[in-house]
C-alpha cells in the first residue's frame, strides 16, 4: 500500500497535459507539494478549479481530492512553480518534425525558464519522452554554459511509462522506476522523492542519463514490434487457415515471450508509439547506425490497415455509395484519444474510395469527428448500424462485447461484419446471419475465451 512521504519536497510540474497532470497528481498523492504550471492559462483555470480537461479512469476523482488538500495548485506562471522547488519536472510535448524527428524546441524553452526561475539547488527533470543525448543539451541550457555553485541545476532523466486509460494506475502502482543523472545529488533527491512507491515495492532503476533517455525510446519500440510481429503472423495465418489468436496463445505461454502486446488487429495508434518509433528512427539514422527493423515494424502497422480494407471491400464490393460503420474511434479502449487512431486511418481510406462513414464510440466521437469532419456520428452502435453495408469494430471498448447483433442486424442494408479487433465470437455472428471477418482468424472461428 503507498504511504505518505516521510519528508514531502515541493515539485514544479512544467506542462500539465496527459502526462503532466497525472505526474502532479501521483506526487500529491504521496504528500508531496506539487505546483502544475502551464501556458494556456484556459487550462490551468480548468484544472485549479477541479476540471480535468482530458478523459482518464479515476483522475478526475483524485484532482478534486488533492485540490482539496491544499497540497495540489496550478499556475499560468513559471516562477511561481520552480522559485520554491526541490525538483522539477519538464512535461511538455515533444512532438514529431515533418522528418519524423523530435521537436524539442519546448523543452529548451522550458529549461530556459526554469534556469531563469530558480532561486537555490534544483533537480531539473525531462519527464517528455526524448531522443537519447538530449540531456546533455538541457544541462547546458539550464547551466547557461557555466556551473553556478548556488543554483547547482541538475538535469535527470526520468521517463514515464504511462498507458493511457491506465495512466492513474501506472503511476502510482509502477512496473518499473527510471532514473538516469550523474551527480549523486541527484540521485539523492529522487530517491527522496520516490521513496513512498519504493517502500511500496517498486523497483527503482538508477542509470546515467543517456542510457535512461534510450530505454524510454527502446521500450516503446519494442512493444510496437510486439504488435507488428503478431499482425505480421496475422496475415500469415490469414494465408495459412491457422488462427492467429491460438497461435498467439501458445507463443504468450512461453514467459521469455510473455502474453501481453500479442494482440492481432488494425494495429497500434495513439500519440506515443508511432512519434516514438519514427523519432527512434531518426536518431539511429543520426547516430550511424539505421536500424531497419524500425521501418519494418511501421509498414506492417500499415498494413493491417489494409489488410482490413481488403476484408472490408470483399464482403462489401465497391466501396462507392455504400454505407460503413466504425464502432470504436479512440485509439484503443477506456481514452477519448483519437491521435493516430487506426480508426481514423481506415474513415479516410473509406471516405477516399466513396464510402459514407458513420462512426460511433463512448467518449471520443466528437474528438474523431475534429480530425475527419466527414465522419458521421452516431449515439449508439445501433444508430451507426443503422443502413450500414458494414460494420467494422475498430476498437476494444468492453461495450461492444455484448452487442445484440440481431438487432444490428435488422437494421443494416447488408450483414457484413469486420471485426478489427478480434472481439466478437465468429459463429454468434454467423448464426445471426452476419458475414463475419476477422483478424488473422478462419471466417468460421469464434473467439477465444
Ligand atoms: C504506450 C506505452 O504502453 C506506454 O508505456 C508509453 O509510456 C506510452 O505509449 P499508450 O499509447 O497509452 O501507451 O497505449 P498502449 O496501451 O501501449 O497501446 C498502444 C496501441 O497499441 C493502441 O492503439 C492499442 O490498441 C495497440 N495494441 C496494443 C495492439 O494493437 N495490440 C496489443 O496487443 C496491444
Amino acid at each position: 500500500m503507498l504511504r505518505p512521504s516521510n519528508s514531502p519536497m515541493t515539485v514544479g510540474v512544467i506542462g500539465t497535459g496527459h502526462v503532466g497532470t497525472i505526474t502532479c497528481l501521483s506526487l500529491a498523492a504521496v504528500g508531496h507539494r506539487v505546483v502544475g504550471c502551464d501556458a494556456d492559462s484556459e487550462k490551468v483555470k480548468a484544472l485549479a478549479s477541479g476540471r480535468l480537461p482530458f478523459h482518464e479512469p479515476g483522475a478526475q476523482e483524485l484532482l478534486e481530492e488533492q485540490l482539496a488538500t491544499g497540497r495540489l495548485t496550478f499556475t499560468a506562471e513559471t516562477t511561481v512553480a520552480v522559485s520554491d522547488a526541490d525538483v522539477v519536472f519538464i512535461c511538455v510535448g515533444t512532438p514529431a518534425r515533418a522528418s519524423g524527428e523530435a521537436n524539442l524546441l519546448a523543452v529548451e524553452q522550458a529549461g530556459r525558464e526554469i534556469a531563469g526561475a530558480a532561486t537555490g539547488p534544483l533537480v531539473v527533470v525531462e519527464k517528455s519522452t526524448v531522443p537519447a543525448g538530449t540531456g546533455g543539451h538541457l544541462q547546458r541550457t539550464v547551466s547557461g554554459g557555466h556551473p553556478d555553485p548556488v543554483r547547482t541545476l541538475d538535469v535527470v532523466s526520468n521517463p514515464e511509462f504511462l498507458r493511457e486509460g491506465r495512466a492513474l494506475n501506472d503511476a502510482l502502482h509502477p512496473d518499473r522506476i527510471l532514473v538516469g543523472a550523474s551527480s549523486p545529488r541527484a540521485f539523492e533527491v529522487m530517491r527522496r522523492l520516490y521513496q513512498p512507491f519504493v517502500d511500496d515495492g517498486v523497483q527503482l532503476i538508477e542509470t546515467d542519463i543517456i542510457s535512461a533517455e534510450l530505454a524510454k525510446h527502446a521500450s516503446n519500440a519494442f512493444l510496437a514490434l510486439k504488435i507488428s510481429y503478431v499482425n505480421a503472423l496475422a496475415r500469415l495465418c490469414e494465408a495459412s487457415g491457422a488462427d492467429i489468436e491460438a497461435v498467439a496463445r501458445v507463443m504468450g505461454a512461453d514467459p521469455r515471450i510473455g502474453s501481453e502486446f500479442l494482440g492481432a488487429g488494425l494495429g497500434f495508434g495513439g500519440y506515443c508509439f508511432p512519434k516514438d518509433l519514427s523519432a527512434f528512427q531518426r536518431l539511429s539514422e543520426r547516430l550511424g547506425y539505421p536500424f531497419p527493423m524500425l521501418a519494418e515494424v511501421a509498414r506492417i502497422n500499415d498494413d493491417a490497415i489494409q489488410a482490413a480494407m481488403a476484408k472490408i471491400r470483399d464482403v462489401v464490393w465497391n466501396l462507392e455509395g455504400k454505407r460503413v460503420a466504425l464502432l470504436g474511434l479512440a485509439f484503443k479502449p477506456d481514452t477519448d484519444d483519437v491521435r493516430f487512431s487506426p480508426a481514423l486511418t481506415l474513415a479516410r481510406h473509406l471516405l477516399a474510395e466513396g464510402a459514407t462513414v458513420v462512426g460511433f464510440d463512448p467518449v471520443a466521437g466528437a474528438a474523431a469527428q475534429g480530425d475527419v469532419p466527414e465522419l458521421e456520428l452516431a449515439a449508439d452502435p445501433y444508430e451507426a448500424a443503422t443502413d450500414a453495408h458494414c460494420i467494422v469494430v475498430c476498437t476494444a471498448w468492453d461495450e461492444l462485447r455484448e452487442l445484440d447483433l440481431q438487432e444490428l442486424g435488422e437494421r443494416m442494408a447488408a450483414k457484413n461484419l469486420v471485426d478489427g479487433r478480434n472481439l466478437l465470437d465468429g459463429p454468434t455472428a454467423t448464426a445471426a446471419g452476419f458475414t463475419y471477418r476477422a483478424m488473422g482468424r478462419p471466417d468460421s472461428i469464434g473467439s477465444v475465451p
